[in-house]
């Protein structure tokens, strides 16, 4: 059983139906709940079984509730993946960004996230088998930017490059400080067809 934030469109979605289709129970972890509950009927018409859940990964209480929720009705979790995010200012070099930029951005991809895996550690521990998986960015790779060979030490996006570089820390610690197995997937561009 998975719970996906940020599925209700994107990448987030076409996790939750690949999944579904492989036979998963997938909650479907919509921060806009009009287009999550379009994404639970298009999954569910499909005969997915998916359900919807209401999930702000910056409004704590609003996880505690939906962790509330799967603990409920399966008592635990098998995979979480922390797929929600915000892409930031583009184009924004260090020099022009604000901090309420900075902020914004870190408030969604790192502390958000990092709550929303928090709050789920306890029933990913009941689960007979527990997985993390992030969804980071090239664009935070360190070893990246500062490769003169690659694309990413051309671009610059600071404040979202700097929130997936703390996501990808975030996601090495939990590697190593948990019993769940704790992934990340850094992705470089995706186009969704
Ligand atoms: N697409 C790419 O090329 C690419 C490349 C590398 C990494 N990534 C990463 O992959 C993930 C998904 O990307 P995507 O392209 O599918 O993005 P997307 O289409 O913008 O989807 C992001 C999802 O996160 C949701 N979200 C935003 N703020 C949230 C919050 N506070 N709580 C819960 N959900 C929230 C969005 O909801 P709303 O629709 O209501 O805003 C949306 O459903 C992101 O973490 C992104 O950084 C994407």
């Amino acid at each position: 059983m998975t719970l996906i934030t940020g599925a209700e469109r994107g990448m987030g979605f076409v996790e939750a139906k690949t999944l579904a289709q492989h036979g998963q129970f997938v909650f479907i972890g919509a921060y806009d709940m009009e287009l999550g509950q379009k994404a639970v009927k298009e999954l569910q018409d499909q005969g997915l079984d998916v359900a919807l859940l209401h999930c702000d990964i910056t409004d704590q209480q609003n996880i505690d509730d939906a962790i509330k929720t799967v603990n409920d009705k399966f008592g635990y979790l098998n995979i979480l993946i922390n797929n929600a995010g915000i892409p930031g200012p583009q184009d924004a070099l260090p020099t022009k960004s604000t901090v309420e930029e900075l902020r914004k951005t870190f408030d969604t991809n790192f502390f958000g996230t990092y709550a929303m895996t928090r709050a789920a550690v306890p029933l990913l521990k009941k689960a007979s088998y527990g997985k993390i998986i992030t969804i980071t960015s090239d664009m935070g790779s360190l070893g990246l930017a500062t490769d003169p060979k690659s694309m990413f030490s051309h671009i610059i996006s600071f404040p979202y490059q700097a929130s997936k570089t703390a996501l990808n820390a975030m996601t090495v610690a939990f590697s190593r400080n948990s019993e769940m197995l704790s992934l990340m997937l850094r992705l470089t561009r995706l186009t969704l067809v």
